[in-house]
């Protein structure tokens, strides 16, 4: 097998938030999977992430949380990078888009394509917040998506049925700064024609030629891939503005840059180049060697990214002049989560890193159920009762339980040292031959990015071992074929040295476990399939149990935890829009004592309330009745709204107003101070 060179990518998670398992299952555990397997195939393979920390998400994500980006992507790059380690990711690279190498690297790459021609500048007019003196890019503009009507698309995209947008599209544009409308001002920015490259992307894409020479194998690329880039090529390609106003990200280094900054476009996945370029320093490496000549460039990443990574990166790397192309772009479709979008904003998600925290030694369950569920081809989701199921059918009771059979036998029969291989029987020369086939038949899937029938193939390995001890029966014929047992026992150990091996990419951990029982490591994929990996007289070790099974308690817990989001979602509206101070200040807010109370005639909700204000004794009317009895809150401490414009309600007229609290099952409480303050404090 020729040994090919990789630069393997995993799309960089923005730093503005943790990762769940819908960005794991999609782009980081398979990417991890791929490039453990090309490693123990000797390619040579530098496997490349780092925090996007740029982006009008980042900046706006500051704000609202009263912080700097700066300690935004400082936080999340620490809680991203830990996950991923924890996780047992491995990346060579884990770099970061703030880093001065970066920004070098992004801005070098402006230069060459800007003194080549690959640019062009226009002038347009944008929507501006007069208030903030701030153009309005991407996320900083929201309004009514004019495809699906959603009240909350974004200047860039709408979640709700995943267009692009553009600013000028929304209907009902609102500033997310102001909560203004917009108005609208000239600017200019510099944009790649993108139609000037439409018939080589095409013949690339479709036939994996580039300038005559053939570069990839279009076969091997997802139809969702092809599919979804070439029918942006054939809705015409048009210039894409790669620059954006604002001062949070790479500064625009040519002159009229001012106040501008790098695109996504320009900035992410210059972000593998860059990164590549630390590492190698690190490393004493040429990062070149890496971006050049005879290597696969491998993107993984998720559906909402293919045309950044099939059309616009290509065209970036082509005009920049002697980059490689990628060879593969293996995207990913959405992970669901027990029948729902994950959604950041909701909470509906499991996150990764409390995941870790809760059960740090459940790391492998999860990739394997993860990988299992993979959405490869289409939308898939994850539930925590189809976790149980695979975690207890399948690890524990087939791959768990063969292991600990085999290991366990091999002790009480011998002390723990491999017996002798004797006569084989029909049954053991088609068992073994099965063994020896199923590496090659994980190559060939991994090779061609079924990762997830890769890694059923190798738990059919596990299935073959458990199948073949019940079949056989050691533990009756001990009884009565001593010399039989042995060559069964050798044959059991030989299936449980290959899933060492063949179980490395999928679930590290748990091959190391199994190395340690065997007192037996290779990380040789060559030898995958052999069955003579021990030899008999080699000493094994006692087995621990290698999966718990997962309790009903776990899956219920998980459930609720799940289930509480959803009730503080509804709970929690958006905020509102800012007050000044001033608007603040002019409400006169303070503390009194019920004295009197009664039911409103005909009106099932209200009571009349006579309440001592420190000022004054004023009637008020309350929407509380269905809450508090007239009886029982005599002598009770409220919070008063003094100086709300007195209304007439049901015949009385309302001299003010009871602040209370509403809960999510809309039950209402009075807001007193937590001290025994007396009537008439003022809140503020
Ligand atoms: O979509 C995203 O998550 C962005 N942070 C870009 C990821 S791809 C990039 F790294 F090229
Ligand atoms: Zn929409």
């Amino acid at each position: 097998m020729k040994k090919d060179k990789y630069t393997v990518t995993a799309a960089l998670p923005y730093a503005n938030g943790p990762l769940h398992l819908g960005h794991i299952a999609g782009v980081y555990l398979p990417s991890d999977i791929f490039v453990r397997f090309l490693r123990m195939n000797h390619h040579d393979v530098a496997f490349i992430c780092g925090s996007d920390e740029h982006g009008a998400a980042i900046t706006l994500r500051a704000k609202k949380e009263g912080t700097t980006p700066q300690e935004i992507v400082d936080k999340y790059n620490g809680i991203i990078g830990k996950a991923f380690n924890d996780f047992n990711i491995s990346f060579d690279i884990f770099h970061r888009t703030s880093s001065p190498i970066h920004h070098e690297t992004a801005q070098e790459f402006f230069k060459v394509l800007e003194s080549k021609d690959h640019f062009t500048k226009e002038t347009s007019e944008q929507y501006y917040d007069e208030d903030y003196n701030q153009f309005l890019a991407d996320r900083y503009i929201t309004g009514t998506c004019p495809k699906c009507q959603s009240e909350n698309a974004y200047g860039d995209q709408c979640e709700k049925c995943g267009s692009d947008l553009s600013p000028t599209e929304l209907i009902n544009p609102t500033s997310t700064l102001s909560g203004k409308t917009p108005v609208m001002k000239t600017t200019s920015h510099w944009y790649l024609p993108m139609q000037r490259h439409e018939e080589w992307l095409t013949k690339w894409i479709k036939e994996g030629n580039l300038d005559g020479v053939q570069q990839h194998d279009p076969k091997k690329w997802r139809n969702q891939v092809t599919g979804q880039c070439m029918s942006w090529i054939d809705n015409g390609l048009r210039p894409r503005a790669m620059t954006r106003d604002l001062d949070w990200g790479v500064k625009v280094p040519v002159e009229g840059g001012d106040g501008k900054v790098l695109y996504v476009w320009l900035d992410a996945p210059i972000g593998y180049i860059s990164a590549t370029k630390q590492w190698a320093l690190d490393n004493n490496k040429d990062w070149k060697d890496y971006w050049t000549g005879d290597r696969k460039l491998v993107h993984f990443i998720g559906k909402d990214n293919i045309v950044f990574h099939a059309i616009i990166f290509p065209i970036l790397l082509k005009t920049h002049e002697d980059l490689i192309l990628p060879d593969n772009v293996p995207a990913y479709e959405f992970l669901n989560l027990e029948g729902d979008k994950f959604s950041t904003s909701r909470n509906w998600a499991v996150w990764l890193h409390e995941y870790i925290e809760t059960y740090p030694e459940k790391i492998d369950e999860l990739k394997y159920v993860l990988t299992s569920i993979a959405p490869e081809t289409k939308d898939s989701e994850f539930t925590w009762k189809e976790y149980q199921v695979r975690i207890n059918s399948e690890l524990a009771d087939i791959l768990g339980n063969f292991v600990n059979r085999a290991l366990v036998l091999t002790q009480k029969y011998y002390d723990g040292v491999v017996p002798e291989l004797g006569t084989l029987t029909e049954f053991d020369k088609s068992v073994l031959a099965q063994m020896e086939e199923i590496p090659a038949k994980i190559s060939k899937l991994v090779y061609d990015y079924k990762l997830r029938e890769a890694q059923a193939e190798a738990m059919n390995l596990a299935r073959l071992g458990n199948k073949y001890l019940a079949d056989t029966e050691p533990w009756k014929l001990i009884k009565t074929d001593e010399n039989r047992v042995e060559t069964i026992m050798n044959i059991a150990l030989q299936i449980t040295a290959n899933l060492s091996i063949v179980l490395q990419p999928f679930l590290p951990n748990t091959a190391d476990k199994l190395s340690e029982f065997l007192d037996f490591k290779s990380t040789d994929w060559d030898v995958a399939g052999s069955s003579n990996l021990i030899l008999a007289g080699h000493t094994t070790k006692k087995p621990s149990i290698l999966f718990q099974k997962i309790e009903d308690e776990m899956v219920e817990k998980e459930v609720a935890k799940l289930e509480a989001s959803k009730v503080v979602e509804a709970n929690h509206e958006a905020q509102k829009e800012t007050v000044e101070c001033d608007d603040f200040m002019k409400m006169d807010i303070r503390t009194g004592i019920i004295l009197e109370a009664e039911k409103v005639k005909k009106a099932k909700k209200l009571l009349q309330l006579i309440v001592d204000t420190g000022l004054d004794k004023r009637t008020i009317v309350s929407g509380i009745a269905e809450y508090y009895s007239p009886e029982e809150i005599i002598g009770k401490k409220v919070s008063v709204l003094m100086n709300l414009a007195p209304r007439k309600i049901r015949g009385v007229e309302s001299q003010g107003m009871i602040l209370m609290a509403e809960n999510a099952k809309g039950e209402l409480s009075f807001v007193v101070p937590e001290k025994e303050f007396e009537a008439g404090c003022e809140v503020r």
